[in-house]
């Protein structure tokens, strides 16, 4: 008896698709270790799409007969309705979610389900599943972004009167609208929507290089790459299989939008906190203590603050995985999907409740415009005007500082002082101080472009809804 006649039907060698070779069976731990399927079976339409575009292409050229392809296509679609439709099975025998495709196809169409690996490798295949996957977890962010953005710009709009304490050093700096702070969000989260379309753009078509190669057959690359919506095809089947750079620089661009949103979480916290008191997250997005009745506790937007740690941990941990690995493929890439996948489904998340808990955020302005005044944050403006009277603007600052001394040490504000006290600090003083101290002039004189005075704000609110048109153009356009 042969080797080949020893392995798989007879039971005693491996009855793995690949097991042609081997004599003994697969230990148990290593089938274990070695299965992706309880992770990447979420590769199923995507790998199944993949297929149908491949055995069309084969047909195409020749090397599948139109009647093998439609017995294929056939097969295809019905996993595909199988998968969509929660009847699929899953068995960590498959080993992967490609050889549990192909495994099914078997079964539902016969011996020629075998040629729908003809001139592919899993490893181009692998790479494949994984561009059509994270497109569509690009073009699932890039909605989630705009969505929250829609909910920054109706705040905006909202309060683009609303005063607001300006901060630096988490110390009150100067007022600001609230729709001003509201906007530097969303001009920040506009860039992380832009930054994904750009992953998109670079995006490339790895099917066709076989297992690091190419194959032994004219392939259609282009022609696969324009069915699956690709602008380029990879050049080289070597980088083809061995990259993942995209998975990295999703992971990064993810890290980054997570930054963006932990850094507004930590805001709500703080602002909901009694110590603050300017906003009020919806009831349904906080939680209460199990011990301390009276807690109402802004949970959600801590749990988002925490997910950015995880974005980062993940692109990290790809970043380790990939360096130093030698071309082509190695097994090593399997687990880049634990990091994307879960990227994915928490940065969907991260992006929808921020929306939702921003959408019902109440703000308290007497509390906001108290803080603001509060805090001397009109001084600058105190020494802009002395400025104006002839002061240095070095003197100007020193002077405005004693003004604040002199009234922080006995609680009083900028708008309480007399004439009389101002004057014995500067005679330069005059009436004109009074106007110039109310938050709303303070505010209205920042109209520097960019600034909190309301006209720019109107501007800044102009060109958040031209960007927003363009970009939801843009995703539409797909
Ligand atoms: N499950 C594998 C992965 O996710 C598919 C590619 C396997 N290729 C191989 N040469 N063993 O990377």
């Amino acid at each position: 008896m042969d080797d080949d006649q020893k392995n798989g039907a007879d039971g005693k060698g491996t009855t793995k698709p690949w097991g042609g070779r081997f004599r003994e069976e697969q230990a148990p731990l290593f089938e274990k270790l070695n299965a992706s399927i309880p992770f990447d079976h979420v590769l199923a339409p995507y790998d199944v799409k993949g297929s149908i575009v491949h055995v069309r292409m084969l047909a195409r050229i020749g090397v599948l007969s139109d009647a093998e392809r439609d017995q294929i296509l056939g097969g295809l679609q019905e996993i595909e309705r199988e998968v969509v439709e929660g009847r699929f099975v899953w068995s960590l025998e498959d080993e992967d979610i490609h050889m549990a495709v192909e495994r099914r196809l078997v079964e539902l169409v016969g011996p020629v389900g075998g040629k729908v690996h003809t001139g592919r490798s899993r490893n181009d295949q692998v790479a494949l599943d994984l561009h059509l996957y994270l497109r569509d977890a690009v073009a699932g962010h890039r909605a989630g972004i705009l969505a929250l953005m829609e909910v920054l710009l109706h705040q905006a709009r909202v309060h683009e009167r609303t005063i607001f304490p300006g901060y630096t050093h988490l110390q009150r700096a100067q007022p600001v609208v609230f729709a001003h702070h509201l906007l530097a969000h969303l001009f920040a989260f506009q860039r992380e929507c832009e930054r994904f379309a750009a992953w998109e753009e670079l995006s490339w078509m790895p099917l066709g290089a076989g297992a690091l190669a190419g194959v032994n057959y004219p392939l259609d690359r282009e022609w696969v790459a324009a069915e699956l919506g690709f602008s380029r095809v990879a050049p080289n089947a070597m980088d083809a299989v061995a990259a993942r750079d995209a998975a990295f620089h999703y992971l990064a661009l993810a890290a980054s939008c997570g930054l963006q949103l932990s850094r507004l979480a930590e805001e709500l916290v703080l602002w909901s906190s009694q110590e603050f008191g300017f906003v009020e997250l919806p009831e349904s997005w906080t939680s209460g203590s199990s011990i301390m009745p009276q807690k109402r506790n802004p949970d959600a937007a801590e749990l988002v603050r925490a997910k950015s740690a995880a974005f980062l941990a993940r692109l990290q941990g790809l970043g380790c995985l990939l360096k130093g690995l030698p071309l082509a493929y190695n097994k090593d890439l399997q687990e880049d999907k634990l990091y994307v996948f879960r990227t994915r489904e928490d940065l969907d998340l991260c992006l929808a409740a921020m929306a939702e808990m921003l959408a019902g955020l109440t703000v308290d302005q007497t509390r906001c415009r108290q803080a603001a005044e509060g805090g001397y944050a009109q001084a600058t403006d105190v020494a802009d005007y002395l400025v104006r009277k002839g002061l240095a603007f070095r003197e100007a600052h020193r002077l405005a500082g004693r003004l604040v001394a002199l009234l922080a040490a006995e609680g009083r504000s900028f708008s309480q002082v007399t004439l009389d006290e101002l004057k014995s600090l500067s005679p330069l003083f005059d009436e004109e101080y009074y106007s110039l101290v109310d938050l709303e002039k303070v505010v209205a004189a920042k109209v520097s472009p960019g600034g909190t005075a309301p006209e720019r704000v109107k501007e800044q609110i102009r060109l958040a809804e031209v960007a927003l048109e363009r970009l939801q153009g843009g995703r539409s356009g797909q």
